[in-house]
């Protein structure tokens, strides 16, 4: 459900079809009401509110630290905001790898804490056990794989995966397994382009890409790193669509000169 209780109009059943006929797929990370109202406002199909949160809204070097109470939080912020697009959450890490009872327990939670559209996971068959109990309690799932930012302390570098043959016959093996066990979807993250185009063109499932090249089904980024909001990070597959980050600093310093000058509030600014 979103605002004024209207059911949101992208479903797990129209992302299907928007395959089958061929339209791609635009998602993007959100995490706050007003950022969703205005990615809503765009067009967007889904809104993912990534557990990214812990990088760009909390600073953390990875994702890792993040919590349950701390997605359910951003997720309320969100749906809140949304009338059309669906909006999947991240299961934070440690909350669905080690037992599939507490996946399920933690899957639900978020459910129905923010009353969010499906709930997102990291892995292949390592988490198959928890994606089916999740699935037969009736919340969709969206699995991914490739780069899995959970595992960064496992793998220590953010590099391209699935480029050696074993590694991307196991991608595919594990991309079928979650289309059969019943994801709704998958995210590729930073895979080969034509890794990509196998696996979207196997799946009946949409696959969406980041940094999975041109061929699958739909394209994901991360808000804040698209916005221009930040600098730092600039792998290849990332494009800019604004400088928000200069915008803002002359923004700010703009405000910070006319305080000290006295400029701000001027008389038609005071009550
Ligand atoms: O948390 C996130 O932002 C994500 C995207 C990279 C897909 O999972």
């Amino acid at each position: 459900m979103s605002v004024e209780g209207k059911k949101r109009v992208v479903t797990t059943h129209a992302l299907y079809e928007m395959k089958q006929r061929g339209e791609k797929i635009a998602m993007l990370t959100v995490y706050d009401y007003t950022m969703a109202r205005i990615m809503d406002s765009a067009g967007v199909d889904v809104m993912l509110v990534g557990d990214s949160a812990a990088n760009v809204m909390a600073g953390h070097e990875t994702t890792l630290p993040i919590t349950l109470e701390q997605m359910i939080y951003h997720a309320q912020s969100v749906v809140r905001a949304v009338k059309n697009p669906m909006v999947v959450v991240d299961m934070p890490f440690g909350t669905y790898q080690g037992n599939s009872k507490e996946a399920v327990h933690s899957a639900i939670r978020l459910m129905k804490e923010s009353e969010a559209d499906a709930v997102k996971l990291e892995g292949g068959r390592e988490v198959l056990e928890s994606v089916q109990r999740i699935l037969s309690a009736g919340i969709p799932v969206m699995g991914h794989l490739g780069l899995t930012p959970q595992s960064i302390l496992k793998f220590g570098t953010y590099s391209v995966r699935a480029k050696e043959e074993t590694e991307a016959k196991r991608l595919l093996e594990d991309a079928h397994l979650l289309e059969e066990a019943g994801c709704f979807a998958i995210v590729l993250e930073k895979i080969p382009a034509l890794l990509g185009k196998r696996v979207a063109e196997e799946l009946k499932i949409p696959l969406i890409g980041i940094g999975a090249g041109q061929f699958v089904d739909g394209q994901v980024l991360v808000t804040h790193d698209m916005l221009g909001l930040n600098r730092e990070f600039s792998p290849r597959f990332l494009r800019r669509y604004a400088n928000l980050s200069e915008s803002m600093q002359k923004a700010f310093k703009h405000y910070v000169k006319d305080v000290k000058a006295g400029d701000f509030p001027n008389e038609k600014e005071q009550y």
